[in-house]
């Protein structure tokens, strides 16, 4: 602890709502703007995690509400904790995979991310503070756990008083108790992504006249992506669009999805679509990606780079394994059958990925819910992929519709949908999964409209590297005729709960491979209505969003 005449102790009461979700802590800004919220929970970090004096810390977020305010509150108690220099982007801003990155290139003991993701920002929206490890990884449960027990006790934290943060000055500066620095990430970033991707070809792919539009959504992408794309490929300005950060995200959900990017959606179906079209989410880690007259499915995404890794420069040596979350479909499974590399099957929530990827085990991994990363940071990564799939454009000379069209006459089709139903009540939605879970020893054999039931568990994950246990983990259920249902509730809201229900029908290659989504879907959507008890339970017809 620093002990100068600027640092103080600071009385509080403790707060009993601080307990981390599926990725951090997430509440209204209104929530973490109350007297002491925000220095409660960095002092329960703090007092859990034990950082070594003087070690470095990275913090920094997507630039949304209440970032670049956060940053003076919280070098002011790590400066009071013996931390001896903050390294940040400009004016507070990291994307969550830069940072992840930042970690590791800095040796530096943890960082701090400031950011709810793809929630909507402004003073109404959501504001998030998460914990990532040395090894640039979100926090283990464990972990998230002592910090959530440590906040309950919180009755005073320690602050030191400092100078002015010069957030927006490139540099080292001395602010007495600590120092701060502000880096040029996207330049960093950008150099990371020179050593995995062959920008030569893609720079020749772009002055064939091939397009690329990347909607940045006024996250934080827009200046890593013209770095990238502007400066190093020689792609216009105007392929990048929204690339200024705003605090409100200019009004945009970002949330790369085609609901909330029904704009891009039309894009990519418009006569003179660009052969790539992409977006990322509040903070970085999601993305989309969408060529003329197709959207590559987050699910059939990981599998496509599976097949193809060994083309590009980073993954020459192909990878050692692969991952996604139990409910992301099982596309990649086969590609890795066919490899003969083991696919890891883990819960949904990005940190399950890392200890695989610490221990060397996997290279690749992903999440139905547009999340695709590797082994070169620990997050995942939204312009690395937008990145791969145009590297592997360049590479193929080929449209992006016909690699994943020949991808299922290689494989077969896994269609995938994920439904959302919004409850304001979490107590029925609770009960919802609660009747599936009492149900579970009865549903092995039991006949569903057409087709019977052949396996059902509520999914248990044992890490394979420490042995850790995550039990209820979401309800899987496997039909004869290939179709599988998965139910779980949403981690990451901040009211009422989300029941997610993912839909997953397997095609084989001389199936039909051409229908629509939801239509080759419909058959399912009405099994797992039924299974699930929806309308009883939740009062909802219809799902409030499909995916
Ligand atoms: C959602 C996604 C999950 C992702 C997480 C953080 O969590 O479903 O895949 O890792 O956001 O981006 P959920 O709200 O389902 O708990
Ligand atoms: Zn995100």
């Amino acid at each position: 602890m620093s002990d100068t005449a600027n640092c103080r102790e600071i009385q509080c009461e403790p707060y009993s709502d601080q307990q981390p979700g599926t990725a951090g802590l997430r509440k209204k800004v209104k929530v973490f703007r109350q007297p002491h919220y925000l220095e409660s929970f960095l002092e329960a970090i703090f007092r859990t995690v034990k950082i070594a004096p003087g070690s470095a810390l990275v913090v920094g977020g997507d630039g949304r509400y209440m970032n670049r305010e956060s940053i003076p509150v919280i070098a002011g108690l790590a400066a009071a904790h013996g931390v001896g220099r903050i390294i940040t982007g400009l004016d507070g801003r990291l994307s969550t995979p830069a940072a992840s990155h930042l970690i590791r290139d800095r040796q530096a003991a943890g960082g701090l991310l400031l950011t709810a993701s793809h929630n909507p920002g402004g003073p109404d929206g959501d504001f998030g503070l998460k914990f990532n490890t040395a090894t640039g990884g979100q926090a283990p449960e464990a972990t998230a756990e002592a910090i959530y027990a440590a906040s309950q006790s919180i009755t005073s934290y320690r602050l030191c008083d400092l100078p002015e943060l010069p957030l927006s000055a490139l540099g080292e500066h001395d602010l007495g108790d600590i120092l701060l620095e502000v880096v040029d990430s996207a330049a960093g970033y950008a150099a990371l992504m020179e050593t995995l991707f062959d920008f030569d070809r893609m720079a020749d792919w772009l002055r064939q006249g091939n397009e690329v539009a990347f909607d940045a959504l006024h996250a934080v992408t827009g200046p890593y992506a013209r770095e990238i794309f502007c400066r190093r490929l020689g792609a216009a300005e105007t392929a990048v669009l929204n690339a200024e950060p705003l605090p409100d995200f200019g009004g945009f959900h970002p949330d790369p999805n085609p609901v909330d990017c029904a704009h891009l959606v039309e894009l990519s179906r418009s006569p003179n679509s660009p052969a790539l079209v992409a977006a990322s989410d509040g903070d970085g880690d999601r993305n989309m990606i969408l060529g003329p007259g197709m959207m590559v499915s987050p699910c059939d995404s990981i599998a496509v780079m599976l097949h193809h890794a060994d083309k590009l420069p980073g993954y020459r040596d192909g990878v050692p394994g692969v991952a996604r979350s139990m409910p992301t479909s099982r596309a990649v499974d086969m590609v890795a059958e066919a490899l003969g590399i083991p696919c890891f099957e883990t819960p949904t929530g990005w940190r399950f990925f890392c200890n695989l990827l610490e221990a060397g085990r996997i290279g690749l991994c992903g999440e139905e819910s547009f999340g695709t990363g590797s082994s070169h940071t620990r997050e995942k990564d939204g312009l690395w992929a937008v990145l791969f799939w145009m590297n592997l454009l360049a590479e193929l000379r080929m449209g992006l519709d016909d690699v994943v069209r020949d991808h299922w006459r290689r494989y077969g089709r896994h269609y995938y949908q994920r439904q959302d139903f919004y409850i304001e009540d979490a107590d029925r939605a609770r009960a919802l999964v609660e009747a599936l879970r009492a149900g579970l020893p009865g549903l092995p054999g039991r006949q569903l409209d057409g087709t019977s039931i052949t396996a059902a568990d509520d999914f248990h994950y044992r890490d394979p590297v420490d042995g850790s246990e995550s039990a209820n983990q979401g309800i899987r259920v496997e039909l004869a005729d290939g179709g599988r249902i998965v139910y779980r509730l949403s981690g990451t809201g901040t009211t009422g709960a989300t029941l997610r229900v993912y839909l997953e029908q397997y095609t084989p290659a001389d199936g039909q491979l051409e229908q629509q989504v939801a239509t080759a879907l419909a058959p399912l959507a009405s099994r797992a209505a039924e299974l699930g008890q929806i309308e009883e339970f939740t009062g909802l017809k219809a799902p409030t969003a499909s995916i």
